[in-house]
Parts: structure tokens; sequence; C-alpha cells
């Protein structure tokens, strides 16, 4: 086969741990223990095959619907694994952000993202971002409210507004303009995004960004995803025509 291409940005949504856990006769947070060892695995060989950003959804602003004992299990794999992440990070070169309204997680937590994101800001290699209490739904509405704000105060940029001959008319917000004021303001939006566990739905990730992304679903759950899953998912990629409403 010919060179593979390899899509700038990858975003993931990294679905059936608690499946995983069950098909074993273990409780779900085994899952989660399971999983976190897959993206602590993937990061790095991610950023060798040349991926630039890799963005995952780790905790959706719908899953604080789980069960009080899988949810507190769920902050402590992020406590336990934050130590973890910014050692990896540092030895590889990688800059962590996250995505998602980090306000309603304990304040613990709230340290610990803001640690990874400032210790690791310089670093020129892979861009991870981790979408923790996310919605795309509610990034929306957030940046709508940042975006009201600033009119208010009178600090969008000009470049915000639409100049002549745009594709809206002058005088108008543009799309980039807005999707400054999202939570992903300098990511690229996915090239490519990858659901595992077979299930068929995006389930409010990335509702604005992935509006023309390529989607790879694989029936692997996640605690099974490793480099060679990723790999054959950038293969189906590489089959993709993207037409961007062009033909
Ligand atoms: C994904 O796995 C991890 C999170 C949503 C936190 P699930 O916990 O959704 O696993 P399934 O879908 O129940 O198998
Ligand atoms: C999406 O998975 C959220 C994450 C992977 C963090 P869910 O398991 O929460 O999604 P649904 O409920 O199957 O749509
Ligand atoms: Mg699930």
């Amino acid at each position: 086969m010919s060179e593979l291409q390899i899509p700038a940005s990858v975003a993931i949504i990294m679905d059936g741990n608690g499946r995983w856990a069950k098909k074993r006769g273990l409780p779900r947070t085994f899952g989660h223990k399971e999983g976190c060892k897959a993206i602590e695995a993937l990061i790095p060989e991610a950023g060798k095959l040349g991926i630039r950003y890799l963005t995952v959804y780790a905790f959706s602003t719908e899953n604080w619907k789980r069960s009080e004992e899988e949810v507190s299990g769920l902050m402590d794999l992020f406590r336990y694994y934050a130590s973890r992440l910014l050692k990896s990070a540092k030895e590889h070169n990688v800059r962590i952000r996250m995505i998602g309204d980090r306000r309603r997680f304990p304040q613990d937590i709230i340290d610990a993202i803001n640690m990874l994101e400032q210790e690791t800001r310089e670093n020129t290699g892979l861009t991870f971002v981790m979408a923790a209490n996310y919605g795309g739904r509610d990034e929306l509405r957030r940046a709508a409210m940042r975006y009201a704000k600033a009119l208010q105060e009178g600090t969008v940029p000009p470049e915000a507004f639409a100049g002549k001959n745009a594709k809206v008319p002058e005088g108008e917000l543009t799309e980039e303009g807005f999707a400054a004021y999202l939570d992903t303001a300098g990511i690229p939006d996915p090239d490519l995004v990858i659901r595992t566990s077979g299930e068929l739905r995006l389930s409010n990730f990335l509702v604005w960004q992935a509006a023309y992304s390529e989607i790879v679903i694989t029936d692997t759950l996640w605690p099974d995803f490793n480099i060679e899953e990723l790999k054959k998912c950038i293969e189906e990629f590489n089959h993709r025509n993207r037409r961007f409403g062009g033909v």
C-alpha cells in the first residue's frame, strides 16, 4: 500500500469501558482503569506517528447521571493519572489542554487540570486535548455567553467581523470569529473522529468542530484500543473522499 496520509487532528470517543469490564465479570470502574492505561500508552505513539492534535472524550456533561460510585471512581482515576500524565508529557514533549467546563469538578481536580496545562504549555510536540465535563451544546452555550460579554465590553477583535466579499454579509460575525470563543480556540477541527465500541452516534462530542470530520466506528472496546487499531482507522480514513460540499 502507498504511504499513509496521517491526519493532523484526530478525535476519539473512548467508549466501551463498562462493557469491557462486564464481559469479564468485573466492576465498571475496572474497565475505566484499563481505559486509562490504553490512552496513556497511545499518546506517545500517536505523536510518533505524526498526529499533531489528539482530542479524547473522557467525561461528558451527561456522565454525571451515572452512579455516585462510578463518578467518584472516575475522579479518583483522574487524580492518580494526572501526575503520570504530567511526567509522560514532559518526557514526550506533549502539550496538554482541557476542554469542557472545569468549574464543576472538585477544587483539587481543577488545580490539577490548571497545573497540567501550565506545566506543558511550552511543549512543541503532540497537543493532547482532554474533554472533561465536556458537552458540545454546553460549549456552544458558554461560547455565546463569552461572545456576548466581549461584545458588551467592546473587546471583540475587528477581524472577527466580515469584510467586503466575505461569505457572510459585511459587518457580521464570521464563523472563525465565533470559533475563537469555543473551548477549542486554536485547535484545528478534527479530520477524523473515531468512536470505539460500535455505537453510531456523536453523544454531544465536538458538535461544531466535527461538521466535516470523517467518522470511523470500530467495534473494539476502548481498553483494547492501541496504536495498531489507530493505524487501521487511519487506513480507512485514507480511503475516504472528502468533498466539503464541493464535487
Ligand atoms: C466510556 O466507557 C468511558 C466514559 C464514558 C467515562 P463507558 O463507561 O461508556 O462504557 P460502556 O459504554 O458502558 O461500555
Ligand atoms: C460518550 O460515551 C462519552 C465519553 C466517551 C466520555 P457515553 O457512553 O456516555 O455515550 P452514550 O450514553 O452511549 O451516548
Ligand atoms: Mg458508553
